[in-house]
């Protein structure tokens, strides 16, 4: 929700650490623009907690009933070294509902409902490292970038930063000073079309074995971690595995929507969903919910309570019994085998297939 907070007065000293358990919600402290279509927010914990965090993690943020949109979740950029705030860097998406609504309205003073840090894609212990992002996918991965700055420890990283244009690459102008000051960061900027710069020194054009072959010529021995779209994930995962990336050492953030918002279904194929109705027992609610559509965001638009955290069948928040009725469930890993047999599911990541009850 968002209100105004008085603020703090810069004396203030507070040595708690965020609790992920009880602490649920974050002040803006800061809003900065990175590019002409994305903005960079700055969190504080009302009572100026410390909040502890791995690069790579991300918050889940909501903005609130009389908004009438669901939470979204956004991976943080800032570094982990500096536990006083948090950044979230979000591009403004064409129908994408929360990274509007934030572009449109956050301001330093917003209280908003918080919760994290959650998240697996975090940077295992190795001498070398391949970092690939995908437009506003950088933004875990600046995390990690940002850590090892702070730690002002001796690096071995290749750095593949993918945009549309060159105006299209967040933390250009950052990161350019970092190489410059981290002997073992070598950057590389990929961008798709370069008609908008005047000159543009490097290469172009999308990931192929051929550039990831040149440009890393000892891809076979690093870690990869890769965010970004889907057909940018799909094509990195690949090209890795063909040029000897054990899958171990591939890593990616399967949790899309924490940094690339997706646009609503066009208004043609939702009008085609079938409608079925969705039945909460406990709480003597009803609501339609369209084939293609989560029973988790039906559910909370229409007022049911129902916990959630991610948002994406990671956290096992929303975790409910099902008494009757099928679902499409995708889920990544919120959910166990034995879980699912004994009637429960994620409504965060399923879909009805019929009328269901649920024991909510
Ligand atoms: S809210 Fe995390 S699994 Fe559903």
């Amino acid at each position: 929700m968002a209100i105004e907070l008085p603020l703090m007065t810069n004396n203030t000293i507070n040595t708690g650490v965020w609790n992920p358990d009880t602490d649920d919600s974050l002040v803006c402290i800061d809003v900065h623009d990175e590019t002409h279509d994305v903005k960079s927010f700055t969190f504080v914990s009302p009572d100026r907690k410390q909040i502890v965090f791995s690069a790579g993690q991300y918050f889940m943020f909501e903005p609130g009933a009389d908004a009438d949109i669901d939470g979204r979740c956004y991976s943080i950029s800032s570094s982990p070294h500096r536990r006083n705030a948090i950044t979230i860097t979000v591009k403004r998406v064409p129908g994408g509902q929360v990274s509007n609504w934030l572009h449109d309205n956050l301001a330093p003073n917003t209280i908003l409902r918080a919760s994290g840090p959650l998240g697996k894609f975090v940077r295992p212990p190795a001498k070398k490292y391949l970092f690939m992002s995908g437009g506003s996918g950088v933004t875990p991965v600046m995390s990690m970038v940002r850590e090892f700055a702070d730690a002002s420890e001796p690096v071995d990283v290749v750095f593949l930063h993918a945009g549309r244009s060159p105006k299209d690459f967040i933390f250009r102008s950052e990161l350019a000073t970092l190489s410059e000051k981290m002997k073992g960061l070598r950057l590389l900027f990929l961008p798709e079309d370069t008609s908008n710069e005047r000159s543009w020194p490097g290469v172009t054009g999308r990931i192929s074995k051929e550039l990831l072959q040149l440009a890393v010529p000892d891809i076979a021995e690093r870690v990869v971690m890769c965010c970004g779209p889907a057909p940018f994930m799909r094509a990195a995962k690949s090209i890795s595995a063909e040029l000897g990336v054990p899958e171990k050492n591939y890593h990616e953030e399967s949790f899309d929507a924490a940094v690339i918002e997706e646009a609503p279904a066009p208004i043609a194929e939702a009008v085609e969903a079938k409608v079925f109705t969705v039945q909460f027992s406990k709480q003597g609610k009803s609501v339609e919910v369209r084939a293609d559509q989560t029973v988790l965001a039906c559910a909370k638009k229409s007022g049911v309570r129902l916990p959630s955290s991610c948002a994406n069948g990671i956290c096992g928040t929303c975790k409910s019994k099902l008494v009757s009725g099928n679902v499409d469930m995708k889920h990544d890993g919120g959910i166990r085998q034995r879980e699912i047999d004994a009637g429960f599911f994620l409504p965060c990541c399923s879909k009805p297939l019929s009328d269901l009850v649920v024991e909510r």
